[in-house]
């Protein structure tokens, strides 16, 4: 599959989980990959794997929290490699535990600085880079959480929300430009994130399985061939959409 063969994608948090893996099939595609996280050696490691797959990466540290790290991964990016067609804003921590009345506004705020304010750097720099190309794909990763809230994650839950509305207000904004912007929204997917989650909140495997109509968790390959899809021409009509990926949770 080439599909994406001469173009360059960037994806932050791509040092593990959905990430990695759509990073693994964004070169599998053909494209050139930087692969952006706070780990270095673990991303080192994914663009090694890339590449002994055949495939074309290199590594940025970027904390998606912090301009002046994100506004240098758009440049390097462009710098090393001549343009940036297709961005995968996935970066995120894990969510809060704790409910509104015992507010940990330490956790909250840190949720919010990397899973919202992190999407709107990115796309702030992203799409400077994809006006003056005039073309460019953007994914953002949301999750169910943006449409249907848990309780005890307010800060996870405000900030998935606000990837929702980030994705349509620069879907609204850059139309003209030919850059289409869309969301991912992933169920409960196998990834550490999750693991941790479980770890924290006490939630079994059981309560989660039952969050989906298959009764079991997704693959992080599941939510990368939908980003795939959305990064591509084959879904050139697509912009401002939100792609739940979560075996039928948000149907229920
Ligand atoms: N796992 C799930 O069940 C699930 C469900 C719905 C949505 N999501 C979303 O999917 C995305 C990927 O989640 P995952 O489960 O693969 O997570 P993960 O924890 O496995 O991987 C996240 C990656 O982001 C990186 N990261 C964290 N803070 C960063 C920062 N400030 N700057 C740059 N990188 C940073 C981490 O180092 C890690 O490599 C996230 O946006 C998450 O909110 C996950």
């Amino acid at each position: 599959m080439t599909e994406l063969e001469n173009r360059v994608a960037l994806v932050t948090g791509a040092a593990a989980g959905m990430g990695e893996a759509t990073a693994h099939a964004l070169a599998r595609a053909g494209a050139t990959v930087v692969v952006s996280d706070v780990q270095e050696q673990a991303g080192e490691a994914v663009v090694a794997a890339i590449r002994e797959a055949g495939g074309k990466a290199s590594f940025f540290r970027a904390d998606v929290s912090r301009e002046e790290d994100v506004a240098a991964l758009v440049t390097t990016t462009v710098e090393r490699h001549g343009s940036l067609d297709c961005a995968v804003n996935n970066a995120a921590v894990r969510p809060d535990t704790r409910p509104l009345v015992d507010l940990d506004i330490d956790a909250f705020d840190r949720v919010i600085a990397v899973d919202l304010r992190g999407v709107a750097l990115c796309l702030k720099y992203e799409l400077r880079q994809m006006q003056a190309q005039e073309r460019g794909s953007i994914v953002n990763i949301g999750s169910v959480s943006s449409q249907r809230p848990r309780p005890s994650n307010p800060g996870y839950v405000a900030a998935k929300h606000g990837v929702v509305g980030l994705t349509k207000v620069a879907a609204i904004e850059h139309g003209k430009d030919g850059i289409r912007i869309n969301a991912v929204l992933p169920g409960g997917v196998d990834t550490p994130m999750i693991r941790e989650a479980r770890a924290a909140s006490g939630i079994v495997p059981s309560d989660e399985f039952a969050l989906s109509l298959f009764g079991r968790l997704g693959t992080p390959d599941e939510i990368a061939e939908a980003s795939l899809w959305l990064c591509s021409d084959r879904s050139s009509y697509v912009t401002g959409h939100s792609l739940a990926v979560d075996a039928g949770y948000l149907a229920r």
